[in-house]
């Protein structure tokens, strides 16, 4: 199963990522977690220990690998391979992280605008479509907080994406874009999630917002103070507190995203 997280900066993106990848890697599936992030902070929340999240260096930062791979022979410069060889990079880069699951830093997607990085842009798109296309494991993408990077093959592989947005107009309004985005990319499931809910009136506000669209709340996970300390203490909040009301939330999340996943792939 191919998981997408995605919706503004700050909702809440890395930590559902992050702790359904701890649970189903606890449950025994094998798990690659991605942090598509520029942020690139997955690693915090997935527990990962200092040792290894030193040695970590973001694909989008291997400049000579990504200039060998999309090198054209006898071209001219500005001339790159758009479709490099990508798939011994998963095994060959990712790193071990508890519970036996893998994570493969790839750093963000620059936007061209920002001036051209096409190289890097490539080889990422090209590994994107090869983690969801490719893999047989549970692959988590934690993405960039916009998904205007993916493209209609690449989306091809998604079989879940996760929407999280916060109880704020804003938020709502670019899950709004990225649901409408995710549609014409020809992903069928998409489920918006609410991060730090405090009471129930924030729910139904939410649920009178989002009324008239095609994708229904699915689930809805509290404030929690807990979250917030293990993210001030670098830990993850799964190791912190694994009872905590957020994280117990994020489970009910996972049972259910585990049954779906036996009703699309395993019935
Ligand atoms: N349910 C929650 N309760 C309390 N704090 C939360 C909750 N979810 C996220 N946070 C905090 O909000 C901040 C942003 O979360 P993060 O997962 O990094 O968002 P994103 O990846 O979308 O930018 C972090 O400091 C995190 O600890
Ligand atoms: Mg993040």
């Amino acid at each position: 199963m191919k998981i997408a997280i995605s919706g503004k900066g700050g909702v809440g993106k890395t930590l559902v990522a992050g702790i359904l990848a701890r649970m189903f890697a606890r449950d025994g599936f094998k798990v690659l977690a991605i942090d598509n992030d520029s942020a690139m902070n997955l690693s915090y929340t997935l527990g990962i220990d200092e040792n290894t999240k030193d040695k970590i260096v973001p694909i989008k930062e291997m400049k000579s690998m990504i200039q060998e791979r999309t090198l054209v022979k006898g071209a001219g410069p500005g001339v790159y391979n758009i479709n490099p060889s990508v798939s011994d990079i998963p095994d060959r880069y990712k790193v071990s992280g508890p519970d036996g699951l893998q994570l493969l830093v790839l750093g963000g997607i620059e936007e061209p605008a920002t001036g051209c990085l096409c190289p890097e842009n490539a080889l990422i798109r090209t590994l994107l479509y090869n983690l969801f296309i490719k893999r047989d494991e549970v692959v988590i993408v934690d993405f960039e907080a916009g998904i205007e990077h993916l493209g209609r093959g690449t989306a091809k592989g998604i079989d879940l994406m996760l929407v999280i947005t916060e109880p704020s107009q804003k938020s709502l309004d670019l899950s709004n874009k990225i649901i409408e985005l995710s549609k014409k990319l020809g992903i069928i499931n998409i489920f918006l999630i609410a991060n730090k809910i405090i009471d129930e009136s924030q729910k139904e506000i939410i649920n009178k917002k989002i009324q008239n669209w095609e994708v229904p709340l699915y689930h809805s996970i509290p404030f929690d103070p807990d979250i917030g300390k293990a993210d001030l203490e670098g830990r993850s909040p799964f190791d912190y507190n694994p009872n905590s009301e957020g994280i117990l939330s994020i489970k009910f999340l996972y049972e259910k995203l585990k049954k779906l996943k036996q009703e699309l792939f395993d019935l």
